[in-house]
């Protein structure tokens, strides 16, 4: 069932999604070579409860930390961890709060020094399709519009690998609701989109193949053939002209830019978007 949400609660749902991303500009102004993804998960935590937010990942089906910190072949839900970042290093930061019963939920990869040219570019189209699958979220298209969009430019233009096992999702009072969003389909396929949908829109973009697998731990998901994997994700507001996006990446990417340890997908060349 599709909740709709009204312009009050999409107000409520704006403000959960910017304590994300000032949590995620928080990662951005300290990440750097030696910095411990628990560390960060520690950081991330406290700055969500001293906003008067909860960390929503935390205990999700017994998830056990207040983060998704994915380094290099890790696709998702990788566990923070004593390790240090190293130069080369790419780094999905994926956060999700409660705030005043709304959650916020979204996803910003980061690369610590140069990873390479290769994978800063699988970084760049990875976000390109973010924003192209974006743009179709506009009352009267379909889930499938957004999925084709996002499939088209990474899939059929780049030859990356679209992850098939995991999807966006409504986003609201519960962390997962209706519909699916998947990162690839047919165009005019799926749901109906309605003014006051809100969804959580993340493309999953392996730079080899599509395959994934589920560490033992049941959670970590890593490409099968080792190679990275991007991961970005958006909270959109399903509006009748144009999508609203109620994430904000202007304040990462500020800290991102003045951040000496990060390279940024957008310095390699214009965005197209
Ligand atoms: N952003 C992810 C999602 O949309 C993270 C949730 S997994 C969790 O599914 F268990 F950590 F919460
Ligand atoms: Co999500």
């Amino acid at each position: 069932m599709i909740i709709y949400k009204n312009n009050d609660e999409v107000n409520l749902m704006r403000q959960s999604a910017l304590l994300v991303s000032q949590t995620l500009t928080e990662v951005a102004k300290v990440l750097r070579p030696g910095s411990s993804t628990l560390s960060l998960d520690k950081m991330i935590g406290e700055f969500i409860r001293d906003h008067h937010a909860i960390p929503s990942f935390l205990n999700y089906n017994g998830y056990p930390f207040n983060s998704c910190l994915s380094v290099n072949d890790v696709v998702v839900h990788g566990f923070p961890n004593k390790n240090e970042l190293k130069e080369g290093d790419i780094i999905s930061v994926d956060i999700g709060v409660i705030l005043n019963g709304w959650h916020g939920d979204h996803a910003y990869t980061f690369a610590i020094e140069n990873p390479g040219k290769e994978v800063m570019q699988l970084i760049k189209i990875t976000k390109e399709s973010l924003y192209l699958g974006i743009e179709k979220a506009v009352a009267g298209n379909r889930i499938g519009d957004i999925s084709y969009a996002i499939q088209e430019h990474t899939e059929k233009k780049h030859g990356y690998g679209v992850v098939r096992e995991l999807v966006g999702h409504g986003l609201g009072r519960s962390m997962h609701e209706d519909p699916q969003v998947p990162n690839y389909g047919k165009r005019g396929t799926g749901a109906k989109l309605k003014e006051g949908m809100v969804l959580a829109i993340e493309p999953m973009i392996n730079l080899g193949k599509r395959d994934v697998y589920t560490e033992d731990d049941g959670w970590t998901v890593r490409t099968k053939d080792g190679k990275p994997s991007v991961h970005f994700e958006h909270d959109v507001c399903v509006r009748n002209k144009k999508a609203e996006i109620l994430s904000d990446y202007s304040i990462i990417e500020k800290a991102e830019h003045n951040n000496p340890n990060l390279f940024t997908a957008t310095a390699l060349t214009t965005p197209c978007i």
